[in-house]
């Protein structure tokens, strides 16, 4: 029903004829409804739809007694929000740090020693268990109940599929005998079996193949229409907690027996590894097994055992200091590489990238693979024509390994790195001792301009829903964003022209608006990393948001410390963690002209919110600055600054003014001297101890 011309103008209907092709609509209409916002299958175009809403609402004008307060007409704007509602988690899903060979196990294990300050014949117990690759979730019993269960998301605020997983028929729905309040953790997985029989399925019925397992299992579990989740053979692999009102156990080992006698599904493959070489020697096993195995995993995970080191070990950033994934060798494939282009990054890096004849390496398809930079092309001497060995291994990017000179056509030449940008021409120079070339085009650039808005709108930037990478390069290369800022004004600068649209409509607008909206309050450290400085990632804007508290505050330290000498530079390079190469970064890109206007705009565009420091309740040292000296008789000097980060305090590298307290150990150097000229105060450990409680 596109061609609204087809139809007699409203003006010449009858009343009668009015009402029965109102009625006729109001029902097309809700079935679209459906199909767009419960079965995520529209089945026409928005235009189309828009255009059934369109007539609708003439009719309605011209026999206003047929706008009843039921018409889909009344609902602009009340229809749900698309996708599923968030789920903020109590306590974070964590991600894991890699090992990728027994040295890497080694060193961890050795970590794990130092930061507990262990005897060197203390044992130090592992869980192993295999790593599932499937989809991480979070399910909430609340008196025994199944209450709630969200995804991963960005490991701080998931999804709601609490209904999709109530599918699940290896997922208990009342458990006896659990604390009151309970999170379980755990790996949702299709089967290899499964899976080849869904594929074969989807493939009778000319509907959309998976490319594996994991993207079986996520697009099953990720449907508007439980039902369809209900239909898929999904299964359940529990292994962790998130919040909890009471203690679950002394030992990880014992965990997993609880999990068992409440009903969940463990993995029948863990065991427990009294050394590290007994983990290795089964992570070998079950390497050697795992083709075997009817479900795919890509590596073994290890995690002490016990429950208090585990709680005194804590994580840093993402992962926690207490459990390791061990991956599995990244597999391997031959193809023929076709071309090699440049792709230009946010920062402007130039990276060589191989365009591939498609193979599938561990059962995804790859026509793309990262040459990482000018030095590994010419050490592997990679050229247009080559038979490659690619590798891939989890969610690592491809990358080729190297070329199998017997196949190298007879005419091939060396690839001549460029020494301009492709993209806009500038120069692209190689600063001392570093890899990367970069293009000095900065802002003038169109291909840096675009990944900074990329990373702008990204997952763990603000996230904005419905503005995927391919609707920001059509607005950007259409004019309608040309800064970070611009997306915020798209409302009210373009709304009729999104609207308007190939592809677009007024639904699929106002939901965009709507989710634009929504993310225009956001945390100090998300719009920090959201700005795309170099060497800024999620981390370090979690740092600076921390020490600086505000936008305002931030920005007003940042100014003053461009003399690269006061104290204003001092605090920013005191930060344990930001060095001087990233404070020049930083300084740089809050020097730059252009820059200060997206702050400025971005600051009266948005509500940028103060850090939220973790309520620590009534810790003495929130706030407090404190650096650590000496050797500590107690405790490692990394668990005394974790411990320290933990109740509220900064932790800083060196006593200035500003230091609240200098922790003075055994064989303290010019810190303590320091301390005692400026003034400052010094504990002793068990002063401090004592202090902390
Ligand atoms: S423990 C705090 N155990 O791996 C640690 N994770 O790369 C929480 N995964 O997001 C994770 N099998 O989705 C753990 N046996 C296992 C696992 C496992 C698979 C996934 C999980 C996590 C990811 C981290």
């Amino acid at each position: 029903m596109s061609d609204d011309g087809a139809l007699e103008p409203v003006e010449e209907l009858t009343p009668l004829e009015a009402s029965a092709e109102w009625a006729a609509l109001a029902d097309k209409i809700a079935v679209h409804d459906k199909a767009y916002y419960q079965k995520d299958a529209p089945e026409i175009s928005d235009a189309d739809y828009d255009s059934l809403r369109r007539r609708l609402q003439a009719l309605e004008a011209a026999f206003p007694e047929l706008a009843r307060p039921d018409s889909p007409t009344q609902k602009v704007g009340a229809a749900p929000a698309a996708g599923f509602s968030k789920v903020p988690h109590a306590v974070p899903m964590l991600s894991l740090g890699n090992a990728f060979d027994d040295a890497d196990v080694d060193e961890f294990v050795k970590g794990v020693r130092r930061f507990l300050k262990l005897a060197d014949d203390e044992p130090v117990e592992l869980v192993c268990e295999p790593k599932i690759d499937g989809l991480s979730v979070s399910l909430r019993y609340e008196n025994g109940k199944f209450v709630q269960g969200a995804t991963r998301g960005d490991g701080t605020t998931g999804e709601d599929i609490t209904e999709n997983l109530k599918t699940l028929s290896e997922l208990p729905i009342n458990i006896n005998d659990a604390p009151d309040v309970l999170e379980v953790r755990g790996e949702v997985y299709m089967t290899r079996s499964d899976f080849g029989k869904l594929n074969q399925a989807q493939e009778k019925a000319d509907a959309k193949v998976f490319a594996n397992p994991r993207n079986a299992a996520a697009g099953s579990l990720r449907q508007k229409d439980a039902s369809v989740t209900a239909s898929r053979s999904l299964r359940l692999f529990a292994y962790a907690w998130g919040e909890v009102s009471g203690p679950v156990a002394e030992t990880h080992w014992d965990f997993l027996t609880k999990l068992r006698g409440w009903g969940f599904p463990t993995n029948p493959l863990a065991r427990l590894a009294r050394t590290t070489d007994e983990g290795l020697a089964f992570y070998n096993e079950i390497e050697a097994g795992r083709a075997a195995l009817d479900y795919e995993i890509d590596g073994m995970v290890y995690k002490v055992n016990r429950l208090d080191w585990q709680q005194r070990l804590g994580a840093v950033s993402r992962a926690p200091r207490w459990a390791i994934a061990h991956k599995f060798a990244a597999e391997k494939a031959e193809t023929v590489l076709n071309e090699i282009t440049i792709q230009i990054g946010r920062t402007g890096t130039l990276t060589p990238v191989a365009n591939l004849e498609p193979v599938t390496v561990g059962g995804v398809v790859v026509s793309r693979a990262t040459l990482h930079n000018e030095d590994e092309i010419a050490r592997k001497d990679v050229r247009k024509g080559d038979t490659v060995i690619i590798q891939r291994a989890g969610d690592v990017i491809p990358q080729v390994v190297s070329v199998v000179l017997e196949k190298r056509p007879k005419n091939s030449k060396a690839f001549s790195f460029p020494d301009t940008c492709p993209e806009c021409g500038s120069l692209a120079v190689r600063d001392d001792g570093e890899v990367a070339r970069r293009c000095t085009g900065g802002l003038i650039c169109p291909a840096q301009k675009l990944e900074r808005l990329k990373h702008f709108v990204s997952r763990n930037a603000f996230d904005i829903e419905g503005l995927g990478v391919k609707h920001i390069k059509a607005f950007s290369e259409d004019g309608l964003i040309k800064t970070p800022a611009d997306i915020f004004r798209l409302e009210s600068d373009h709304a009729e022209a999104i609207a308007g649209r190939d592809g677009w409509g007024q639904q699929s607008a106002d939901n965009l608006f709507a989710a634009l909206r929504d993310r225009s309050t956001i945390s100090l450290d998300r719009f920090i990393f959201a700005l795309g400085i170099r060497q800024v990632g999620q981390a370090m804007a979690r740092l600076l948001a921390k020490q600086y508290g505000s936008l305002s505050g931030w920005r007003a330290q940042m100014d003053a410390a461009q003399d690269r000498e006061g104290e204003a530079f001092a605090d920013l390079t005191n930060i344990d963690g930001i060095g001087p190469l990233v404070a020049d970064d930083l300084l740089a890109f809050c020097a730059e002209d252009h820059n200060r206007d997206v702050l400025d705009d971005l600051e009266n565009l948005l509500t940028v919110e103060d850090f939220k420091a973790p309520d620590m309740g009534a810790s003495p040292v929130a706030g407090k600055t404190v650096v650590f000296t000496g050797s500590l008789e107690s405790l490692s000097r990394g668990e005394a600054k974790a411990k320290a980060e933990s109740l509220g305090a900064k932790v800083a590298g060196s006593v200035s003014k500003k230091t609240d307290y200098v922790v003075v150990g055994a064989e303290a150097g010019s810190k303590a001297k320091k301390a005692a000229e400026l003034g400052v105060a010094t504990l002793s450990e068990d002063e401090w101890l004592a202090l902390i409680g």
